[in-house]
């Protein structure tokens, strides 16, 4: 299917969400694995603003960045848009984005009317996979076991926040709240006491006017890697063992505290399920291309939950999706060419539908 020629790909990176400097770290990794000679790599750099840098600044930004996540390369874009993606120029997308406008659909809604084919997944499976309110109930509704929740709606909070407070209790201690369209942690409380039931709420509204409340699991967690378009294909999983009473913000990104551990130390058996499951999340939630997908596995009966599948996941060379891979037998290259090969064959896949214009 390859062209002689090599591709021109632009790798879309920063961004306004509080993932900018991960995505920055990720992108330097991806530029860094590319194969040179199969791709002609344009740097395409977005400030915290959602401005559009120029080539320059995009260079410097990456090189400048380093390994570091927690430190913020600052720099400030100029455009809308960069307009390289206008001109007919670019081949293939590849959005290193995390969080909202990047992960959300929202980006590859726009490579969609451009016609640019683009890593990862479609601009519907990204919006689902970003709000958890309707990914839950999707993958309720695919019969996968999902941690019983209820979705608060601000204004039922603020017009009866009795009722909302007896149905949440009836899931039972502990809880966790969450905004439903975020990542990262962020808003995310674990209440044990009623009374937190509250602020948790308030912390929750904060972000988003929409929250889940969910019954809290004493559960390891799971995650898999998956790809593929039609026929997905999982990882072995790996594990996350936070150091915090929960994988909060501060263990994603701050401190040292938390093990990943890759592969995880399961048996054959659960395994197998873990990676079955994993796909029938990918499938539930229209994935294409690839997604995370992350789950727990209770530590008293060994039952499994789907968590969540994150469209755009970490691509730093720690990051679990390209390590879950190499332990997989995909080296970081070779992962990176088969999601652009994925991302032309779903471009194409599209076309002979009928359904672009
Ligand atoms: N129902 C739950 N039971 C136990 N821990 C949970 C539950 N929901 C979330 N957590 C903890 O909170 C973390 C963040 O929640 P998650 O739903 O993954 O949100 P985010 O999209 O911000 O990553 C999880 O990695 C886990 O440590
Ligand atoms: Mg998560």
């Amino acid at each position: 299917m390859r062209a002689t020629r090599r591709k021109s790909l632009a790798l879309v990176f920063g961004g306004r969400s509080l993932e900018h400097q991960v995505s920055v770290v990720s992108a330097r990794s991806i530029a860094g694995a590319l194969r040179h000679d199969r791709y002609d790599v344009t740097l395409m750099a977005i400030d915290r603003r959602g401005r559009w840098a120029d080539p320059e600044t995009a260079r410097r930004v990456l090189e400048a960045s380093g390994d570091r996540t927690d430190r913020v390369v600052d720099f400030e874009g100029a455009d809308r848009l960069d307009r390289r993606l206008l001109d007919g120029s670019i081949d293939v997308a590849f959005p290193a984005l995390h969080g909202p406008y990047g992960e959300d659909g929202t980006i590859q809604g726009l490579f969609e009317m451009l016609d640019i084919p683009y890593v990862g997944c479609d601009h519907a499976a990204s919006a689902v996979c970003m709000d958890k309110s309707i990914s839950k109930r999707l993958l309720a509704q695919a019969s996968l076991p999902t941690a019983p929740w209820h979705t608060v709606i601000r204004s039922d909070w603020t017009r009866d926040a009795e009722e909302v407070r007896s149905r949440c209790l009836a899931l039972g201690l502990p809880l966790f709240v969450k905004p439903a369209r975020l990542g990262s942690s962020v808003g995310v409380s674990k209440v044990a006491d009623p009374r937190g039931l509250g602020p948790a709420l308030e912390a929750a509204f904060a972000h988003d006017e929409l929250a889940i409340v969910e019954r809290g699991l004493d559960a390891r967690e799971i995650e898999v890697a998956v790809l593929g378009n039609a026929d997905p294909r999982a990882s072995v999983p790996g594990e996350i063992v936070p150091g915090h009473e929960f994988y909060d913000y501060e263990d994603k990104y701050l401190d040292d505290s938390c093990q990943l551990l890759a592969p995880a130390p399961l048996d054959e058996g659960t395994t197998a399920r873990v990676q079955q499951m994993a796909v029938a999340a990918y499938r539930a939630l229209g994935c294409a291309g690839m997604a995370r997908v992350d789950l727990f596995l209770e530590r008293g009966d060994g039952t499994l939950w789907v968590n969540e599948a994150n469209t755009i996941p970490g691509f730093t060379a720690i990051s679990m999706y390209p390590r879950l891979w190499g332990l997989s037998g995909l080296p970081y290259p070779d992962l990176l060419d088969e999601l652009i090969r994925l991302a032309f064959e779903r471009h194409e896949a599209k076309k002979g539908l009928g359904i672009r214009g």
